[in-house]
Parts: structure tokens; sequence; C-alpha cells
């Protein structure tokens, strides 16, 4: 069977990032999520005071100080992923409200996409990876053999998020979170450097109609019928 690259794009909280994740352990891949490495540098310029919620990003000195972010991945002792900012793990704390409110404006800047997008590439050379994200389809991969688009209304990724959040133990409210994630999606689709948008060859999955079992027979039967292709 050949390695393939599947690249999994789709709005904020959509679902494509447990999907993606739940492909690659049944399939054996590599599973990159590219929001994490936006969220990590984000978290840097928060921890710097490079961005804050009302005077918004400094652009000029995070660029400047782009060479000192390092983004990398560590699997935890229970299997998952953990994503680390110049090698501290960070995975709680990227999830934060605060990083969700400022990571939409800083994934906007080119200078930290180049670089992003460069890492991303890197660790899809050899194949046999899924990545989720924004722009894996059109941008990174666009020569991925699979391409999916996952789409899920607004209502439904609020509430999807609200449950995380309030599963790990943050105070939020259904209103701030529904807002966040309509903001998001504005930025992320209207942005010029590579914005949100459904590839013309990837594969749409309507996320609000299938339950989670299904989209992972779907997206097994999808991934069968083009490895196997010759
Ligand atoms: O998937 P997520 O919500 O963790 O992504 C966080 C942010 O990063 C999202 O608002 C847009 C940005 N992003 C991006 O611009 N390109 C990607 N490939 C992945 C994420």
């Amino acid at each position: 069977m050949r390695k393939i690259v599947v690249a999994i794009d789709g709005y904020s909280s959509s679902g494509k990032s447990t999907m993606a994740r739940q492909l690659a352990r049944e399939v054996g891949y590599l599973y990159v999520d590219s929001g994490a490495m936006y969220r990590a540098v984000t978290l840097f310029a928060l921890r710097h005071g490079l961005a804050c919620k009302d005077a918004g990003v400094d652009v000029e000195r995070l660029v400047e100080r782009l060479p000192e972010i390092g983004v990398t991945f560590r699997l935890a002792p229970d299997g998952t992923q953990h994503t680390c900012l110049n090698g501290e793990d960070v995975e709680a704390e990227i999830r934060r409200m605060e990083v969700s409110d400022m990571v939409s404006p800083v994934a906007v800047i080119p200078e930290v996409r180049h670089r992003l997008v460069a890492l991303q590439q890197s660790y899809g050379r050899d194949k046999g990876i899924v990545m989720d994200g924004r722009d894996i389809g059109t941008a990174v991969f666009p020569d991925a053999e699979m391409k999916v688009f996952v789409n899920a209304s607004p209502e439904v990724r609020a509430q999807r998020r609200v449950d995380e959040l309030r599963a790990k133990g943050e105070q939020v409210d259904y209103a701030e979170v529904y807002a966040n994630v309509c903001e998001r999606d504005r930025i992320d689709t209207t942005r010029k450097e590579s914005p949100l948008r459904q590839a013309p060859d990837a594969l749409l999955l309507d996320n609000d109609r299938l339950s989670r079992s299904e989209q992972m027979e779907w997206l097994l039967e999808r991934f069968r019928e083009i490895t196997e292709r010759d």
C-alpha cells in the first residue's frame, strides 16, 4: 500500500483535529496539528508582551523575535501528542481562551506563516502523515493525495468548544465562545495570505450530520480507496 499525505482543513472547532488524530492512529501515520503551532507562537507573543487583547499584536517586534521561537512536539506518557515551546510542554496553555482570542491575528502575519509552513512541509517529506489546519490542502501540501474539508455550523462548533473548555475546568460562557468562533471564521477566511477555503479537489465532510464513528468510517473508506489505487 502506498504512503500518502492526508490534508484535513476546516473551520475552528469543526472536530477536524479529533478526526485527523484518530485517522492517523488507525492507519499508523504521523499526526501534526498545525493550529497548535500557531497557538504556540501566540503564547510566546503573549508571554513577552508582544500581543494583548486591547492593543493587538506588535507585528514588527514579533517578526524580529521569530528566530527565537522553537515549536516541537513530544509524545506524552498517555500516548497523546503535546506541543512544546522552546522545549517546554505548553499543550494545556495553548488551548486557553487568551490564546484562542489572539491566535487569528498572529496567524495572518506572512512571516509567521512562512516559517511554520516550511516546518510543516519538512514533516511531510516522507509522506505517511495526517495534518490538519486551514491551508494544508491549499498551501502546505497542494499535491496531497487525500484532501478533506470539514464543515459544521458555528452554533455546533461553539457548543463543542464550550463543552471542551468546561471539561478542562475553564469557566466560559456560550455567547463569548460563539463570538470567538465567528470572529476567527471571519479573520481566517478573509486574510490575504492563504485564507481558509476548500481546495477544489478536497472531499467535503459535513460534521453536523455524522456521528464520530460514521465520520471515521467515511474517512477510512476514502483513505483505502486512495491508497489502494495505483
Ligand atoms: O485549529 P485551531 O483552532 O487550533 O487553530 C488556531 C488558529 O490558527 C486559527 O484561528 C487559525 C490558525 N491556523 C492557520 O491559520 N493555519 C493553519 N494551518 C492552522 C491554524
